[in-house]
C-alpha cells in the first residue's frame, strides 16, 4: 500500500471509531424502583464516586428495600460502558444450578413437573451471584472503597424501611409460601401477616452480611460464615447446596451483544441471557420494513411477526454459552434475518404451529431494573432479580435474606412451560453449574446524537417491553415516553398477542384480528421499566420511573 492510501485508511479509521465516541453530559441521571435506592446512589456519586460506585450502591439498596424483586439471594447483569476508553462489558452475576442438582430433579414420579418444588422454597434455588457481582464492580471499576458504596444499604437495612403499597401488594399472593419457612418471617411479616404501610422493615442479619463483604470482599459470603449458615439452612429444609458450590461460584465478564441499527449502536445482555439476541434478530428482521411509515395495524403486526420468529428461536437455540453452543453470529446477522422475513406476510399473520406449544402469565414488576449516567458519561444498565415475588419464599437461619427461585428458569422438561409460559429444551436444560437462560436485557443504545439506558422486569415480557421503549426512541420519543407506553407482547407460544389494556384501540384490535391474530388483553400493565436518556445536541439528560409503580423514583441533579 502506498503512503497516501495508507494515511487514508488511517483516517477513516479513526473516524469511524470516533463515530460513536461520546462527550460527558456534565449531570447525573438514576431512575430506579425505589427512591431510597435512587437516593443511595447519588449519595455515592456526590462522594466522588462514578456511575460504577454508584451501581453498587443501587444494587445493595434494591436489596435490602424491594426485597420482593431482587436479593443478596438473587442474581443480575450489569452492564457497563466506559465512556473514557469506550469498553463496554457485561458483568453476569447470574445464579448457577448447584453441583448436586440434575435435568429431572423437577419432575414427580408420573413425570411431569412438581411447580411447588420448582417455585418454593430452597431447592428452587441456584447459588447467588448478586454478591460476587457488587464486589467485582466496586474493584475493577470503581472509584471509591466499597465500604462507601453499601454504607447507604447497611444503614438503610440497620435502620429500617417503610413497607409502601408494592411490599404489601406483591406479599400478598405469596404470604402462604413464606409462612412455610420461619426464619423470614421475623423479618418480612408481623406477627405472621402482612404489615401495615409504613410499619418498618429492619433486617440486621443483611447489615452484619454487607458489614462482612465490606470487611473480606466475596471471602464471607462464599467461603466463611455466611457460606456455612447457607449451606446448612438450605439443606435442612430439603435443599442441595454445598460448601463446594458456593466456593465455585465466579462472576463472568462478558462481551455484550453489539450491533448497529441504522445510525444508532445497541449493546446489550449476552447469553445467557436471551434478551440481546432476541432484540437484535427482531431489529433485524425489522430495518427494511421502515415500519414509522406503515399504518399502526401494519406495524404491530409486523412488530408481532418479528417478535413471534425470535422467541421461538430462543426456545430452540438459546441456553447457558459456557455449556452449549449458542449460534449468535447466525442468530443476529443480516442474512439470517433476511430468511425469517420471507417468511411474513404482510396480509396475514403466520400460525406459531407452522414455524416448527399457556395461560395468561404474570406479569411483573418482582424483579427489577436501574439505569445510571455519571457525569463523565459513564453509564449502567441493570437488571437484577430473585425471579418470582420475594423468590423462593425462603431464607436460610441467619442469613436474613430471601433467596432467589432462579432454578425456575430452566426448562425443567422439554417443551413444558415454566412460570412465565416460556417453553425449551435440551440448550436450557438443568445441569450442575449451569446458568439458567434469562429474558433479563439490560441495554444501551448510543446515538451520534441522543443515547438511550433502559431496561425492566417482567420475566418473558421483558424483552419486547425494552423493544418498545428502543423503537419509541427511534421515533423520537424520550425516557417518560418510554416507560409509560402501553405495551403488547408476543412469545411465539402461546400463540397470541397479550396487550395492556390502552395498548390498542377498538379499530386496531379488529384490523390485527382481520390480519389473523388473536388478541388477548389483559386487565393488568405489566413491567416496571428505568430510563435515562442523554441528548448529546443540548446536553440535557432526562430520566423517568415506570408510572405503574409509584415507589420508583428518577433524578437528574
Ligand atoms: O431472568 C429472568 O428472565 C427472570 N428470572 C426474570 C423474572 C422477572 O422479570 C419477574 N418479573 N416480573
Amino acid at each position: 500500500m502506498n503512503q497516501s492510501k495508507y494515511l487514508v485508511l488511517l483516517f477513516l479509521l479513526l473516524i469511524s471509531s470516533h463515530a460513536f465516541a461520546l462527550e460527558k453530559p456534565g449531570k447525573a441521571a438514576i431512575a430506579s424502583a425505589h427512591y431510597l435506592a435512587t437516593e443511595a446512589g447519588f449519595e455515592v456519586l456526590e462522594k466522588g464516586g462514578n456511575a460504577f460506585d454508584a451501581a453498587v450502591a443501587v444494587s445493595a439498596a434494591l436489596a435490602v428495600v424491594e426485597p420482593s424483586s431482587s436479593g443478596l439471594g438473587g442474581g443480575a447483569f450489569w452492564l457497563l460502558h466506559r465512556n473514557t476508553d469506550n469498553k463496554s462489558i457485561m458483568i453476569d452475576g447470574r445464579e448457577e444450578a448447584p453441583g448436586a442438582s440434575h435435568k429431572d430433579m423437577y419432575l414427580d414420579a408420573n413425570g411431569e413437573v412438581n411447580r411447588d418444588l420448582a417455585l418454593h422454597g430452597p431447592l428452587a434455588a441456584g447459588i447467588p451471584g448478586h454478591v460476587a457481582g457488587m464486589v467485582h464492580i466496586a474493584e475493577n471499576y470503581g472509584r471509591l472503597p466499597i465500604k462507601d458504596s453499601l454504607a447507604p444499604a447497611i444503614r438503610l437495612a440497620r435502620d429500617g424501611f417503610a413497607v409502601d403499597e408494592k411490599y404489601v401488594r406483591l406479599l400478598k399472593p405469596v404470604i402462604k409460601h413464606m409462612r412455610r419457612w420461619p426464619a423470614g418471617n421475623d423479618i418480612f411479616l408481623v406477627d405472621g401477616e402482612i404489615p401495615a404501610l409504613g410499619a418498618l422493615i429492619k433486617q440486621a442479619d443483611v447489615a452484619a452480611v454487607l458489614e462482612q463483604v465490606v470487611a473480606t470482599g466475596i471471602q464471607d459470603f462464599y467461603f466463611g460464615e455466611t457460606a456455612r449458615r447457607l449451606v446448612a439452612g438450605v439443606r435442612a429444609a430439603g435443599g442441595i447446596w454445598s460448601m463446594a458450590d458456593l466456593a465455585a461460584y465466579k462472576v463472568v465478564e462478558r462481551e455484550p451483544v453489539v450491533f448497529e441499527y441504522q445510525d444508532y449502536k445497541l449493546l446489550t445482555a449476552s447469553p445467557p441471557s436471551s434478551g440481546g439476541i432476541a432484540i437484535a434478530e427482531i431489529l433485524n428482521i425489522l430495518e427494511p420494513y421502515n415500519i414509522a411509515s406503515r399504518s399502526p395495524a401494519q406495524r404491530v403486526h409486523l412488530v408481532v411477526e418479528a417478535m413471534r420468529r425470535a422467541y421461538r428461536d430462543r426456545s430452540l437455540y438459546l441456553g447457558d454459552p459456557d455449556f452449549v453452543t449458542v449460534p449468535v453470529a447466525m442468530l443476529t446477522s443480516q442474512n439470517y434475518a433476511a430468511g425469517l422475513r420471507a417468511s411474513i406476510r404482510t396480509d396475514k399473520a403466520t400460525a406459531s404451529a407452522s414455524l416448527a406449544g399457556s395461560d395468561d402469565q404474570p406479569g411483573g414488576q418482582h424483579t427489577t431494573h436501574f439505569s445510571v449516567l455519571d457525569k463523565d458519561g459513564n453509564m449502567v444498565s441493570a437488571t437484577l432479580t430473585v425471579n418470582t415475588l420475594y423468590g423462593a419464599n425462603f431464607v436460610a437461619p441467619g442469613t436474613g435474606f430471601l433467596l432467589n427461585n432462579e432454578m425456575d428458569d430452566f426448562s425443567a422438561k422439554s417443551g413444558v412451560p415454566n412460570a412465565y409460559g416460556l417453553i425449551g429444551f435440551e440448550a436450557n436444560a438443568i445441569a450442575p453449574g449451569k446458568r439458567p437462560l434469562s429474558s433479563m436485557s439490560p441495554t444501551i443504545v448510543i446515538g451520534k446524537e441522543r443515547t438511550a439506558i433502559l431496561g425492566t422486569p417482567g420475566g418473558s415480557r421483558i424483552i419486547t417491553m425494552v423493544l418498545l421503549g428502543i423503537l419509541d426512541f427511534f421515533d423520537g420519543g424520550g425516557p417518560q415516553s418510554w416507560v409509560s407506553l402501553p405495551r403488547y407482547h408476543h412469545q411465539y407460544l402461546p400463540d397470541r398477542i397479550f396487550a395492556e389494556p390502552e395498548a390498542f384501540s377498538p379499530e386496531l384490535q379488529s384490523q390485527l384480528q382481520a390480519l389473523g391474530h388473536e388478541v388477548q388483553v389483559l386487565k393488568r400493565q405489566w413491567g416496571n421499566m428505568n430510563a435515562v436518556m442523554w441528548d448529546q445536541r443540548n446536553g440535557r439528560v432526562e430520566a423517568a420511573s415506570d408510572p405503574r409503580t409509584p415507589s420508583g423514583k428518577a433524578i437528574v441533579r
